[in-house]
């Protein structure tokens, strides 16, 4: 079942910017890519690799996992470069009267 969670105010992600929220038994990277914010799993698919701790590019829109350092595009979660080859799950977000909100299932 779709749940919608509130996050934080909006200036809290600044372009740039991201938070790590944790939602039931996942943790979920939420980044601000020069105004556009997009959410994906924190866990890499080549092997749980803290992905969302990664660097960020905000121009490309992508985030390197720290551990191997497979680059995923957080639009769609799906990976650039290798090892990984499997997309991670990415999350709708919201803003609602400032506030940044993330829609889970
Ligand atoms: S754990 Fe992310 S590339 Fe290996």
């Amino acid at each position: 079942m779709t749940e919608i969670i509130d996050i934080c105010p909006l200036e809290e992600i600044p372009p740039g910017g991201r938070r790590i929220v944790e939602w039931e038994d996942l943790e979920i990277g939420i980044f601000n890519c020069d105004g556009e914010l997009f959410a994906i799993e924190d866990r890499c698919s080549h092997d749980d690799g803290p992905l969302a701790e990664g660097e960020l590019d905000t121009a490309k829109c992508t985030v390197e996992c720290p551990r191997h350092g497979s680059v995923f595009d957080l639009r769609t979660g799906q990976p650039l470069t290798l090892p990984a080859y499997v997309p991670v799950d990415i999350f709708p977000v919201l803003v609602e009267d400032g506030l940044i909100k993330l829609e889970v299932d």
